[in-house]
């Protein structure tokens, strides 16, 4: 009890993430810093503790020698030592004694538990944005036919290319994830090390990643916390957590995306926190994406969300407009705890932006868009960038639209009115006026499927206060 209430204590004044930006050596820092303070206050839990048995042995068994050296032992002041029966300057310093190794053994729990619990990493304190091949490049290893579609090098270089000469990287998306079907089908047999295919990353990934920083990018890569990845069956990361921890943090990783195939439910619940500590350990800043609840049939996101900067809780998009609705509606049916546990630092990840592939036209492009960026989503793209159609490109560079995703406030959106197909989806934004009173982002949905006329559009009246837009001073109005 008292270590968990001591974790948030600590968590919160010496990680924040806006007190804590760089390194998580910072942390560190701090920690000694706090040291004194910690101190008093294990003392002081310790005293209070004292004090209630002291009252419960004095009272219960007066005058038995054991059960007094325990409240002595625990209790807090001199006043109490003289008017009871310690009265040795021996006894007083076993006491003393006794009273700080117990402090220390409290402050030792807490640290170490504060190490194994809590992602302290002061990452995403917005959603994250950038680019991952899988729902469009899925895992196409066949160089030889497909020299342009497979994964590869060339692929994530070209990308890397053209998310920063095509302006994306200016708007914000800067993680260029390299997804699952990267590595060798087996580690390397002497040190145990993941590897990347041979043929198809020839160079390594410590020098891709040290292109994609060149050109100011960030560097993310896909794992599994089981026994094999999903779609490729290479080398999970069971068994090895440290050692791929620090593989990344070697190859200067700045993202990793950890899927939960083949492992059992109690190995994911284990396994995720166990991965993220293990990346903490290396002192590389590491966003961590998890795929924890969509492997549990009960997701606990409370712990999920102190563990994960983002985690993936609904199945895989597809390119296609109901797969995009499917997913909105799954938010929706879970918004309330959804929303509760997201905010700067931890956010919800419906899956990636499907715009610009095949089969969005543009309304619905428009659609996908518009709601991840008013449920806080991170927005990361999944197409070839190399034939994105300008009107695509534009829509996903549009400043409003990435402003409101990455809102400072970090709130994200729900559903608050619905009648047919026709939805409001609400986020509270910046700026706040001086009377604390928030902006909105509104999104109007029509999903379609009306009998007359399933693809018109329609009017919808709703009075403002049914939407929460309750200011008496009014609104103004900015559309995109
Ligand atoms: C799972 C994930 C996808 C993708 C594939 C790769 O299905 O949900 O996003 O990473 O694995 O195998």
């Amino acid at each position: 009890m008292v270590s968990l209430l001591r974790q948030e204590w600590f968590y919160s004044r010496s990680c924040k993430p806006d007190v804590f930006h760089a390194k998580y050596k910072q942390c560190t820092m701090f920690f000694f810093l706090e040291i004194c303070v910690d101190i008093q206050m294990s003392l002081y839990f310790l005293f209070i503790y004292g004090g209630i048995l002291r009252h419960l042995t004095t009272r219960v068994v007066p005058k038995q020698r054991a059960l007094n050296v325990a409240h002595y032992i625990l209790s807090s002041t001199h006043t109490i030592y003289k008017k009871t029966f310690i009265s040795s300057f021996a006894d007083q310093m076993i006491v003393h004694c006794w009273q700080l190794s117990m402090a220390l053994l409290l402050i030792f729990i807490c640290n170490a538990l504060r190490l194994v619990y809590g992602l302290d990493n002061g990452l995403a304190l917005v959603p994250p944005m950038g680019w991952m091949p899988f729902e469009r490049f899925r895992c196409m290893t066949d160089c030889a036919r497909f020299p342009k579609d497979c994964i590869s090098e060339s692929l994530i270089r070209r990308t890397a290319d053209l998310l920063s000469s095509e302006g994306y990287a200016a708007a914000g998306y800067k993680y260029l994830i390299i997804d699952d079907c990267w590595m060798e089908a087996s580690r390397e047999e002497a040190t145990h090390e993941l590897q990347p295919s041979f043929d198809r990353f020839p160079s390594g990934m410590r020098a891709l990643g040290d292109y994609i920083h060149s050109l100011g990018l960030k560097f993310g890569i896909y794992h599994d916390v089981g026994q094999k990845t999903c779609m490729f069956r290479g080398p999970g990361a069971a068994g090895h957590f440290k050692l791929d921890a620090q593989t990344f943090a070697k190859w200067g990783v700045d993202y990793v995306k950890m899927d939960g195939c083949y492992a059992s439910e109690n190995d994911i619940d284990w396994g995720y926190p166990a991965f993220g500590a293990a990346m903490n350990q290396t002192g590389r800043p590491m966003v961590y994406s998890c795929s924890w609840p969509f492997y549990k049939s009960k997701p606990n996101y409370s712990l999920i969300a102190k563990h994960c900067n983002l985690w993936r809780f609904a199945v895989d998009i597809q390119d296609s407009f109901t797969s995009v609705t499917n997913i909105m509606t799954r938010y929706s049916s879970k918004q309330d705890i959804l929303t509760a546990h997201s905010g700067p630092g931890r956010w919800n990840d419906p899956d990636m932006l499907v715009l610009g592939n095949f089969r969005l036209s543009y309304d619905a492009s428009r659609l996908q868009l518009a709601i991840w960026a008013v449920i806080a989503a991170p927005l990361i793209m999944t197409n070839d960038l190399e034939t994105v159609r300008p009107e695509i490109k534009k829509l996903l560079q549009n400043p409003d639209v990435i402003a409101i995703d990455q809102d400072p406030l970090g709130q994200p959106g729900k559903i608050v009115f619905a009648v047919q197909n026709l939805q409001v989806w609400v986020r509270h934004v910046s700026p706040v006026n001086a009377f604390g009173q928030n902006s909105f982002a509104v999104a109007f949905v029509n999903q379609g499927g009306f009998d007359a006329c399933p693809l018109c559009p329609q009017t919808l009246e709703v009075p403002l206060y049914r939407i929460g837009l309750k200011s008496r001073m009014g609104y103004s109005v900015v559309f995109f």
